[in-house]
């Protein structure tokens, strides 16, 4: 059943719920309008405060019983001393939406002093995010050990009327955050190519959208290459997906997003190590963004024009399998020496991109998990960015900022082009260990010379190792949040 988070006035001493989140910056003091709730409650608010049991620190939780009327109990969340509020508030509450379903709490309210649309939208997002746990493929815990499951979210507003847009925003944007994750998490023996048209398909049919699906034998007619040169691995057919929202004015030109979808990467012949491979069924992460993204374009109606793609394939070593130097001819003509089988991705998005041009874009947007060099550079805090037009990096960045979906540009000195030529064809898809995540990008701009275009490498970002106490381990969504800001940016 899907989260459901809406607005409420009410004050929070009189908010009956399960349990009530409050929201404190890094020192600040008791908000006045948790003055009458701190009475309620014999004044042990003022006093956790004043012992500092609880400093506001950002992650930084405490537990308290409630009184005998209002929340049955009460958890303080820090925001520490924010410089962006909307990624603090954000932040603040999936870590407490998460606290929440922990202790059994089947919904919650939610209180803090900043209410400002982008707090409220931020707010519902990061609620919507804490609620989510992936389920499917787990046995439900035995009777007597389950807990209510977090159903829905109040969030305590001045005006209810105001908020609640802000509200539905940020609500929707969460939820198609976690149908990334709930597609990144699913095993690849689940999330095949033929799951992800068919999830396309699903929102085609919810959103009112176009959805074109190309299969093995379409893309052969497409001359594509270079992407079927991964799929030659295997007998599950390859998806070329597209799923388009025309909403924008007509004539317009689309963005185009357009995402990595291999549901698994073995590495093919020039296999990966043992150690670890079961992560590279988030090599999808970059489709899931894409699809999870367009869910929420179509669920807001923003007035643009949006195509999403996505090139998906598994990549495996079979008797039919591409070999290292093997050398194939790209959608756009372009010959590519494959010297490395484990760089597929580039491979795939090269004809994807090449695809693109025939919506003429008004600019492209591809996420990928492309390169284990772009953890290596910039680890699991930002998306290496490149592109080959500064303003519109520019403003990818920004999305990104605001959507906290964290972009770092690397560049891309024609220099680099020495990486990747090869004597055997015009480029080859690897340029060594120097730079990795650069000459993959470089590689993708071959393909990318006819329009605006930015790529992110998301291989550090979608996922993560480790539970971040805000994000459990395992996929995180990104970049939903940056398209979905991309595009209203968009929609003026
Ligand atoms: N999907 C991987 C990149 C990756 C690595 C994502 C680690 C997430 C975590 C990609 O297809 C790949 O294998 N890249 C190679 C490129 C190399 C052969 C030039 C890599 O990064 O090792
Ligand atoms: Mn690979
Ligand atoms: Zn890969």
């Amino acid at each position: 059943m899907e989260f459901r988070v809406t607005a409420r006035r009410a004050q929070p001493e009189s908010a009956d719920a399960p349990l009530l989140l409050l929201a404190l910056a890094s020192g600040a003091p008791l908000p006045s309008a948790l003055v009458a709730l701190d009475s309620a409650l014999g004044g042990s608010l003022e006093r956790s405060l004043d012992r500092k049991d609880f400093r506001g620190a950002r992650d930084e939780t405490l537990h308290l019983a409630g009184g005998a009327k209002g929340p049955q109990r009460i958890l303080l969340v820090g925001l520490g001393k924010p410089d962006n509020m909307r990624a603090a508030l954000r932040r603040a509450a999936s870590l407490g939406a998460r606290q929440a379903r922990k202790i059994g709490a089947p919904s919650l309210a939610w209180f803090a002093e900043e209410q400002s649309d982008a707090a409220l939208e931020a707010v519902a997002a990061g609620l919507a995010l804490g609620s989510w746990e992936y389920t499917t493929t787990r046995s439900a815990p035995p009777e007597d050990e389950r807990r209510p499951t977090l159903e829905s979210a109040q969030i305590l507003v001045a005006d209810e009327g105001r908020a609640a847009k802000a509200i539905a925003l940020g609500a929707a944007i969460g939820a198609g955050t976690n149908l990334a994750r709930q597609l990144a998490m699913l095993p690849g023996n689940v999330c095949t190519p033929e799951f992800l048209a068919a999830t396309a398909r699903d929102i085609a049919a919810r959103r009112g959208m176009r959805v074109d699906v190309l299969g093995r034998e379409e893309m052969e007619a497409e001359k594509m290459g270079s992407f079927l040169a991964v799929a030659q691995g295997t007998e599950q057919d390859p998806k070329l997906i597209a799923l388009e929202h025309r909403k924008g004015p007509a004539g317009s030109k689309p963005v185009v997003l357009v995402g990595k979808g291999l549901c698994f990467d073995s590495g093919g012949i020039s296999i990966k190590p043992a150690q670890g491979m079961e992560e590279m069924k988030f090599d999808m992460c970059g489709a899931a963004g894409v699809l999870g993204a367009m869910d929420v374009i179509g669920a807001l109606d923003l007035p643009v024009n949006v195509v999403g793609l996505v090139g998906s394939t598994t990549n495996m070593p079979s008797g039919d399998a591409m070999k290292p130097g093997d050398v194939v001819q790209s959608h756009l003509g372009k010959w590519i020496e494959i010297v490395n089988t484990d760089a597929e991705g580039r491979l795939v998005l090269a004809d994807v991109l090449s695809y693109a041009r025939r919506y003429d874009p008004a600019a492209v947007i591809d996420a990928a998990t492309l390169t284990g060099a772009c953890v290596v550079a910039l680890g699991h805090t930002a998306s290496g960015v490149f592109g080959n037009d500064q303003s519109l990096v520019d403003e990818v960045i920004a999305a990104g900022k605001s959507s906290g979906d964290t972009g770092w540009q690397l560049p891309m000195f024609d220099d680099y082009k020495e990486l990747i030529l090869t004597d055997a064809a015009d480029i080859k898809n690897t340029g060594g260990r120097a730079a990795g995540a650069i000459s993959a990008a470089m590689f993708l701009k071959e393909f990318a010379e006819s329009f605006p275009w930015v790529h992110l490498d998301v291989a550090g970002t979608a996922y993560s190792a480790t539970d971040l106490g805000y994000i459990p381990k395992g996929p995180t969504g990104t970049p939903v949040g940056l398209f979905v800001d991309f595009v209203r940016g968009r929609a003026h």
